[in-house]
């Protein structure tokens, strides 16, 4: 059998693991042979190819991004593409197409399994938004790097008796602010899923500061989440990537100049940006991403087509393309509830 690989949406700590998983345990226990394709739903579109074996893959447990690179190409946006790919595919001999990504990606493999295509999904995203899996590999390694950033923000905004507002990814759900939040100790932490009300803000803020306070403030803002006095979410532009999402990013800035403006405390703001998808994944990450591989193989023997592997309490096992990009999967309200004991 001759399996492709793809890798699309914004990279990920893990996509190298779960590649590695796949292909040893494929060629090892049922002789597979595999094909990577370039640069997410562009590489199958414009026939880009690498070769794939064990050799290749063996010992890259550990390295961050895709050795397979990626892109936000969106074939849905015109039937002769789909065409195409499907004409590609069938030129380079693929019986079956492991399909890694988030809801963009997987949306395309869900719409190819329904044409008939063999196609089976991982699911991919720091963000944590897949709605049919417990967690998604790379979400533990951008709280992790988010949070090791929050700890060393504590010193230096302790000595210099400021707030400082971090800003972190994760679009329309706020799970890395919301773990880095708890993880880190923040005194605030806005999330999209709640508007925050500036003056609520301004008061946590100005409870660290006086006599017998620590004299500083973290606050970690998620980029999708809003002030209840903003009109709109925050944007860097007006543009939007191939898939119709905005370019986030800016609301730590407007926060931290909202309070520095309200209170009068000095506020800074940091943007973490893609150093929370960059480098290593942590030991959680590659295990998981691990067993992500090993699973997508037992998927392929089985004939589990148009599924996704997906870890369920605790186990990993497949559930139907369509459900895991059928919504986002957002911070539930039952976490509110938790924020405001830690942070009042
Ligand atoms: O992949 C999801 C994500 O990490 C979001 O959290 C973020 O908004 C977006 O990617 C950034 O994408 P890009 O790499 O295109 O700037």
């Amino acid at each position: 059998m001759r399996i492709g690989i793809l890798t699309g949406g914004g990279d990920c700590p893990g996509l190298n693991a779960v590649i590695r998983g796949l292909v040893l345990s494929g060629e090892k226990k049922y002789g597979y042979e595999f094909l990577g394709f370039r640069d997410g739903w562009a590489g199958p579109l414009n026939n880009l190819t690498m070769p794939l074996d064990v050799d290749f893959v063996r010992d890259k447990y550990d390295e961050g991004g895709t050795m397979l690179g990626t892109s936000r190409t969106n074939p849905l946006k015109d039937p002769a593409m789909i065409d195409q790919i499907k004409a590609n595919l069938a030129a380079n001999k693929i019986d079956v197409l492991v399909v890694m990504g988030g809801d963009d990606t997987l949306g395309v493999a869900t719409r190819l399994a329904e044409l008939g295509i063999h196609t089976i999904g991982v699911p991919k995203t720091i963000d944590n938004d897949l709605s049919a899996t417990d967690t998604t590999f790379g979400f533990d390694t951008a709280v992790s790097i988010a949070t090791e950033a929050v700890d060393r923000l504590h010193t230096t905004a302790r000595s210099h008796h400021r707030a400082l507002v971090v800003e972190v990814m994760g679009r329309h759900a706020g799970w890395i602010a919301l773990h880095t939040g708890i993880a880190a100790g923040a005194d605030f932490t806005m999330l999209p899923e709640r508007e925050t009300d500036l003056k609520v803000l301004c008061t946590a803020v100005q409870n660290e500061f006086g006599d017998g306070r620590k004299n500083y403030a973290i606050v970690v803002v998620s980029e999708g989440a809003k002030l209840a006095q903003q009109e709109e979410t925050v944007t860097q532009d007006e543009s939007m990537d191939a898939f119709g999402h905005v370019k986030l990013g800016g609301i730590g800035k407007a926060v931290a100049q909202a309070i520095e403006k309200e209170t009068g405390i000095e506020t800074r703001d940091v943007l973490l940006g893609h150093i929370q998808r960059g480098g290593s994944p942590t030991a959680f990450d590659r295990v998981l991403s691990t067993r992500y591989g090993l699973f997508a193989t037992e998927m392929i023997h089985g004939g589990q087509f148009g599924q996704m592997a997906a870890l369920k309490g605790g186990q990993i096992v497949a559930v139907p393309l369509a459900s895991a990009t059928d919504e986002t999967k957002v911070v539930g309200e039952e976490w509110f509830p938790v924020l405001d004991i830690l942070q009042a």
